[in-house]
Parts: structure tokens; C-alpha cells; sequence
């Protein structure tokens, strides 16, 4: 039987995640497998999160507050902004969803941004058979924040920058970010994705964004709760904005997209600070010591301000990530992240890290 499906939705293709690790021990008959391709954080969930999922398991049967109300106002709070100018998401995938539902609408419409950078942006223009509009990041992997507005038109209406990018690593600074959002139409609204802020706040020069939302700025901020807050696996990220933006979000999104389990975790997680100092101190030693590996072998790292590392190979990248797998060891191929002589490395533990270094210096 076949269904008139949508033309553009039959073009899309499902994500493609990092290869799950019983996958890899499956096909490959190995027992001892480590991953080092989805950026989760090796310290696992905060241990106040952990007990708050136990307690909020209790009352699985209650329907969570579909307004979120106290970790918006947590969130809220935070940042010294108002709970209107906050909106929970499944994960901060969920919020790109949701602004392309409110943005985006046919060819008369454009989505732009950096390539390479996240791909759920892709998808939501694809959706909404939207213009999508990439610009190539610079030859230091950085997004071209010039390129990217001259490429704006009167279709404009959604403009991305991951920062720091997925999957280079790098930051665009604050007098970028500035040049940008005077440089873009009236009519688009700037996303600057801080999935991996926690991580990049460390560069001096880093946007204050939460200033810009404060000033009115046609901003939308997206962080999340699943990289250095280690809770990939509950979903939650939100998304900070000018109240119209929010306002527009809330009509499209799901009433009870963030569990009450997921809330109840956030908010313990935002009381664990002390976990998240750990997860970026235990980063950058990883980071330093991937750079340090590489360089003894000759070999250039693009500058990291995540939680992964994308190493120059000099030649396609595809076979030492194959060889890598066959060793048990999971990174993500360049070749699918639009960066054919990299490989991309997430930060693990100093036990993985180890492993994966000691292989990887017998393949280069
Ligand atoms: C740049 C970027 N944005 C958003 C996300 C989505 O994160 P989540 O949906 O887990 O909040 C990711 C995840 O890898 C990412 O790399």
C-alpha cells in the first residue's frame, strides 16, 4: 500500500546516530566496547539528579505540570530573567523542532546556517519544505558570520549558529555575534545554540546572549540539561527568548513534552553545580591530552571549546574509524558530519581516554 507522503518528507532521512554499543559488540563479536561518539558526559547523571528520578518515579502515574512551573522558574531565575521568557523542551532537539513549526513555511521561506554544523537544522527546514541555505564555516572551521549574512534574504526567517559548533568545537565571539544580529533581516530571529555552553563560557570572549534576550534582542537561546549536566537520557533543554518568541513556541508545543520524572532531575541538576565543575575540569584534561596525542604524531586538532575533539587524519578519515571500531573503540566518522578527514572524538573517562589513545597512536 503506499500513502501520498509529503515530497518532502520522503527527501528526509532519519538521524543517524553514534553506532549503539551492543551494535558494534553484536557485529564485530567484541565484549569490551567503549563509545566516544554521542558527547554524553563520563561522570554520569548528578547523584542528587539520580535520587530525585527515584523519588519522582513514585508518582509516575500523576501527569506531569504541563507548565513546568518551578523549573522554568528555577531556569528563570538563574539567568535574572522572567519564567515568560523561558519554554522546557524533550531535549533542546524538540525546540528546533518547535521553531521551525513557528517560523518556517514553504519555499517563501529560509533557514540558514553553518555547514558543517548541528544536522537537526536540516531537518526542520526540510519539514517545513523550507529554503535551506548553508554557508561554509572557514577554513579554521569557525562559522563565517559575515558569509552567513550576506546569504540572508527577505525569506529569512530562522538563522542557526551552534556555539559552540557540532561539530568543529568552535566559538563565535561576542563582536561576531553582534555583527550578525545587525547584519540579518528584521524579519529573522537568531538561534544561537548553547548546547555545549558549560564548555565554551571558558573562551574570554564569549557572547553574553541572556544580555541580548534581556535587551530585547530578536535572540533565542538554546541550552540543555544533557551534555555537561549528564542527563542525555531524560530529555530536557530549553530555550531562552524575548516573550513573543516564547509565547509563540508554547501554542505549538506538546502539553507534556517534559516528564514530570525529567523536571524533577533538571531541577536537582541545576543544584549540582559542583558536578558540572567536574565534568569541564575532567573535560579539558581529555581535551589536552587528545591535542598532545596527536600532535606527537603529527597530526592537527581543530581548537576545542566542547566536550569532543576533531582530529585532522590528513587523508579520509573513514578507514582509521573503522579501525578504531574493530579495536572497540566508537568515535564518529567526519565522513558523516560533512568534515571527510576528521574524526570526532567525544571526552571520556581517563580510563577511555587512555584505550583510545594507546590504539589510535598504533593506526595513524
Ligand atoms: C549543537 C547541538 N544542539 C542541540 C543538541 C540536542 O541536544 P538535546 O536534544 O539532547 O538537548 C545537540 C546534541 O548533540 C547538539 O550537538
Amino acid at each position: 500500500m503506499s500513502l501520498p507522503f509529503r515530497p518532502n518528507v520522503l527527501k528526509m532521512r532519519p538521524y543517524s546516530p553514534g553506532k549503539p554499543l551492543d551494535e558494534v559488540k553484536r557485529e564485530l563479536g567484541l565484549t569490551d566496547v567503549i563509545k566516544l561518539a554521542s558527547n554524553e558526559n563520563p561522570l554520569g547523571p548528578p547523584p542528587k539528579a539520580v535520587e530525585a528520578i527515584r523519588e519522582a518515579a513514585a508518582e509516575a502515574n500523576i501527569y506531569p505540570d504541563a507548565a513546568g512551573f518551578d523549573l522554568k522558574n528555577a531556569i528563570a531565575e538563574m539567568h535574572g530573567l522572567k519564567p515568560e521568557n523561558v519554554v522546557l523542551g524533550n531535549g533542546s532537539d524538540e525546540l528546533i523542532h518547535y521553531l521551525g513549526l513557528i517560523l518556517l513555511e514553504g519555499e517563501g521561506t529560509e533557514l540558514v546556517m553553518g555547514n558543517p554544523s548541528f544536522v537537526r537544522y536540516d531537518a526542520s527546514a526540510q519539514l517545513a519544505n523550507a529554503v535551506l541555505t548553508k554557508i561554509p564555516v572557514d577554513k579554521d572551521w569557525r562559522h563565517d558570520v559575515d558569509a552567513m549574512a550576506a546569504a540572508c534574504s527577505d525569506k529569512t526567517r530562522l538563522v542557526y549558529v551552534a556555539n559552540p559548533n557540532n561539530p568543529t568545537g568552535t566559538v563565535i565571539d561576542q563582536a561576531e555575534t553582534d555583527r550578525l544580529l545587525a547584519a540579518i533581516p528584521s524579519d529573522a530571529l537568531l538561534i544561537m545554540d548553547e548546547a555545549y555552553y558549560e564548555f565554551g563560557v571558558k573562551h574570554p570572549y564569549f557572547p553574553k546572549t541572556v544580555d541580548m534576550i534581556k535587551a530585547e534582542k530578536p535572540v533565542c537561546v538554546l541550552r540543555t540539561f544533557s551534555k555537561a549536566y549528564g542527563l542525555a537520557g531524560i530529555r530536557v533543554g530549553y530555550g531562552l527568548a524575548p516573550a513573543h518568541v516564547i509565547d509563540a513556541i508554547e501554542r505549538v508545543r506538546e502539553p507534556f513534552n517534559v516528564t514530570s520524572i525529567s523536571q524533577k532531575a533538571a531541577i536537582a541538576a541545576l543544584n549540582s553545580q559542583d558536578h558540572v565543575e567536574k565534568t569541564v575540569k575532567l573535560n579539558r584534561e581529555g581535551i589536552e591530552r587528545v591535542e598532545a596525542a596527536a600532535k606527537e604524531m603529527g597530526l592537527n586538532t581543530v581548537e576545542s571549546f566542547a566536550n569532543f575533539v576533531c582530529i585532522d587524519m590528513g587523508r579520509p578519515a573513514e578507514p582509521v574509524f573503522q579501525e578504531l571500531l574493530r579495536g572497540g573503540v566508537i568515535v564518529r566518522s567526519g565522513h558523516v558530519l560533512g568534515m571527510p578527514n576528521h574524526i570526532r572524538v567525544s571526552i571520556g573517562s581517563p580510563d577511555e581516554m587512555t584505550r583510545f589513545i594507546e590504539l589510535f597512536k598504533t593506526l595513524a
